[in-house]
């Protein structure tokens, strides 16, 4: 049988550390299920700018084009965060490779340690291809003085299959959903709002809308009320964050950017943190649960993400973790992931 493509992409900072981490995971679990996978690596974000000049290579272009799914480690930092658009990691690397592949619809799992007291177990669905991110005129202008300007446009349709998505996992989940916007000032959230009752009628669910600085309070103080939330670009960016603090941890988050097909961007919520790079210090089960909901949503391998899962559970439930999350028996990137591969077998 023909091998599966899968593009790595493991990018700056701590991007390649837990990257490794979560390649290796990944190959064991296909491997113990019987699935042919072939990881094939490419360069994205600042390591691709100091080899080619450009944070998005053609040829990595290419190679994502031509696999089934790509995991992806954080891009950016400080050499290369105030580059110009094109030229920019985050803008003209990560951000623009979720935009040609149309991955519109990014889900964040915000899933508990084992024994957290309140267990959370919230899917954020983040719109991720359009508003303020996206949307034209962004610029600069010099008049008297100097303005800059960004826009934040949404469309009907762009609303709606993000809705879509969200309705639908909602209603295979708890059945409870709620949108986060800012529909009392914002005209493109009076559509969000809008378009979303619409679209919602339609669906056998409970649907709570909130504005989003409301959201952040009820976040704060009761994460575990919530079930499926979905929100537009920029307040999923910011909230998803917030919901890691109240995990405990960033360096737990994985994430799947998905369009309409089985195709799918995989990457830990976090940054690329400069701050704990090459210490082996870096959380990798963001990356290692990346690596799972590549699994289960592009290749259908749905035993061989529950294997990774259960096996990251199993051994955080036994005390062992990062120093984030397990200041005391702190046992490093390398050595937690040792740990949960011998699990898997
Ligand atoms: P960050 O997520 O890199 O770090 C925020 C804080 O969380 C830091 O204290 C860091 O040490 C900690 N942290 C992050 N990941 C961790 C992990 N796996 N284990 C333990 N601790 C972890 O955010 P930042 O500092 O605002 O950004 C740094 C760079 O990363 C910037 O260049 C930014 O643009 C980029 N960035 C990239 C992505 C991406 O490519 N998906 C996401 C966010 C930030
Ligand atoms: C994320 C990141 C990115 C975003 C940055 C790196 C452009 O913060 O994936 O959450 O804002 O989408
Ligand atoms: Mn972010």
């Amino acid at each position: 049988t023909e091998q599966i493509r899968i593009a790595v992409l493991p990018g700056d900072g701590i991007g390649p550390e837990v990257i490794r981490e979560a390649s290796l995971v990944l190959r064991a679990a296909a491997q113990a299920e019987g699935i042919r996978i072939e990881l094939i690596e490419g360069l994205l974000g600042g390591v691709a700018i100091q080899a080619c000049g450009v944070p998005l290579p053609e040829e990595t272009m290419e190679l994502v084009r031509g696999s089934s799914a790509v995991l992806a480690g954080a891009v950016g930092g400080p050499a290369w965060d105030s580059l110009p658009e094109r030229l920019n990691p985050g803008l003209g690397g990560m951000l623009r490779l979720r935009r040609e592949l149309d991955l519109f619809a990014n889900l964040r799992p915000v899933v508990s340690l084992p024994g957290a007291s309140p267990f959370l177990d919230i899917l954020l669905v983040r719109e991720a291809t359009g508003g303020a991110y996206f949307s034209m005129p962004r610029g600069r202008a010099a008049a008297e003085e100097v303005r800059a300007f960004d826009t934040i446009m949404y469309s009907e349709a762009q609303i709606t299959r993000v809705i879509r998505v969200a309705a639908d996992l909602a209603e295979s989940r708890s059945g409870r959903l709620a949108s986060i916007d800012k529909a009392n000032v914002l005209e493109s959230s009076r559509l969000w709002r809008e378009v979303a009752e619409r679209e919602l009628a339609g669906w056998d669910i409970e649907v709570e809308h909130l504005y989003v600085d409301n959201a952040a309070y009820q976040l704060a103080r009761d994460p575990s009320r919530f079930d499926v939330i979905v929100t537009e670009n920029m307040f999923g960016d910011i909230l998803s964050d917030q919901l890691a603090g109240a995990l405990g941890s960033l360096g737990l988050l994985p994430s799947a950017g998905l369009g309409t097909g089985t195709f799918g961007l995989y990457e830990p919520v976090h940054g690329s943190a400069f701050d704990i790079t090459e210490h082996d210090v870096a959380n990798p089960i963001g990356a290692i649960r990346s690596a799972a909901m590549l699994l289960r949503h592009s290749l259908g391998a749905i035993a061989a993400a529950r294997r990774i899962d259960d096996a990251c559970t199993a051994v955080l439930s036994e005390g062992f973790g990062t120093r984030d999350t397990h200041p005391i028996h702190d046992v490093g990137t390398r050595e937690l992931t040792r740990r949960i591969l011998e699990r898997m077998r």
